[in-house]
């Protein structure tokens, strides 16, 4: 799709963003009037840490609902060019409380979706980095929603479970002693989300997440990455080395999942949820598993296996199966991908020639 420029204005149709031109770390573009979203009650949605794997994707999809003036990106990172062509896009660190409330204020936000983290491979070998960022950088997003009563997302993990949890359809509310500083940072999230909304009447949102897996971002040095690297090194050299073990099992979703359940999630009304944090998933497989699926796109790739302990020891204590069934029960939640029809939307977008020559079978649009 092709985004019109943008003029970003009030929710009103006035210029009530004209007083942050002067803000210098904000990105601002003053295009046509005609770009104004045609309807004037759609939320204003900020999203931290949006130049990750996830965050590009889903201002996509909320900007196609709500307008493109109404997603405002926003990363400690520079943007690419097309980004800053799509649509608003800010910096914004989220250790910097006074910044956060600036650009809540500045672009009338109504919805704060928090992506900014840092994930668990990298978060295990920058212990303290990761507290800062996963738990103040949090405290900052919770005092900044519940002052500015914000609808606010801040999703979870597979990570918040731990070994003493069931890892055979892990559900809801279970134990939870994860043993990763990223686990322990997200259950806090987790808990410190719902006793806002409890105290303070926060519409908190959580959504545990599988690893995810998309073909647009990089990933950004999770357990479940792999399942991502697979298919960019079986095309670039027929070859993939694994990290983890071939029999470790992990819960999966296709990115096209993961933020069509983010966006229905965040549309659920209020009263609709039984709970503020939900399982979400799609499917489970091992290395072994995906290999044979993605080997009838590339019959000759060889895996071999280089098991990295730091990995494969989170892995090992992660759930193997996800029970999601109230998601699905609550709010309607269905996935549309799962391991056969994800590697088809894999292959489509990073070498459309395979599915299209090698089996008619794959052919996918
Ligand atoms: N991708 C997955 O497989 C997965 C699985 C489960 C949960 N999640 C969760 O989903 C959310 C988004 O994940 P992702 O994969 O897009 O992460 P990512 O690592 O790809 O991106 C995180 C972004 O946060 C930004 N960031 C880092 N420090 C920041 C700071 N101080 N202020 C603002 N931004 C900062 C980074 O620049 C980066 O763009 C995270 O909360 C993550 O824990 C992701």
């Amino acid at each position: 799709m092709t985004l019109s420029p943008i003029h970003i204005l009030g929710k009103d149709g006035g210029g009530s963003l004209k007083n942050t031109l002067s803000v210098s770390s904000i990105h601002n573009r003053s295009l046509g009037p005609d770009c104004i979203s045609e309807d004037m009650n759609n939320p204003r949605i900020l999203i931290t840490g949006a130049l990750g794997q996830l965050g590009s994707g889903l201002a996509k999809m909320l900007r196609a609902k709500f307008g493109p003036e109404n997603v405002i990106m926003s990363d400690i990172n520079k943007a690419p060019k097309h980004i800053l062509e799509a649509g608003p896009f800010v910096y914004a660190d989220i250790m910097d409380l006074k910044g956060l409330k600036e650009i809540v204020v500045n672009y009338e936000v109504d919805w704060l979706i928090h992506f900014g983290a840092l994930l668990s491979a990298i978060g295990e070998a920058n212990v303290p980095l990761a507290m800062k960022i996963n738990i103040e950088g949090v405290h900052n997003i919770l005092e900044v929603a519940k002052q500015y009563n914000l609808k606010c997302l801040i999703p979870s993990t597979i990570g918040a479970f731990g070994p003493d949890s069931p890892r055979a359809l892990t559900p809801d509310l279970t134990i939870q002693r994860p043993r990763t500083i990223y686990g322990v940072s997200k259950v806090h999230a987790e808990l410190m989300g719902e006793y806002y909304h409890h105290k303070y009447g926060l519409d908190f949102r959580s959504l545990r997440y599988p690893g995810v897996i998309s073909a647009d971002t990089k990933p950004g040095g999770g357990t479940t990455d792999y399942a991502v690297e697979i298919f960019h090194d079986a095309i670039k050299t027929g070859k993939f080395q694994c990290f983890l073990k071939p029999d470790t099992r992990l819960p999966m979703m296709y990115v096209k999942d993961t933020l069509r359940s983010t966006v229905k999630f965040l549309r659920v009304p209020s009263d609709q949820l039984t709970m503020r944090t939900y399982n979400v998933t799609a499917m489970s497989f091992t290395p072994a598993e995906l290999a044979e699926e993605v080997r009838k796109f590339m019959p000759n790739l060889e895996v071999t296996y280089r098991i990295d302990p730091v990995k494969q020891a989170i892995a090992d204590q992660w759930p193997q199966v996800l029970d999601d069934s109230r998601a699905r029960a609550d709010w309607g939640w269905q996935h549309q991908y799962d391991l056969s029809t994800m590697c088809q939307a894999m292959f489509a977008k990073l070498k459309p020639d395979r599915v299209l020559f090698e089996t008619n079978y794959y052919r996918v649009y």
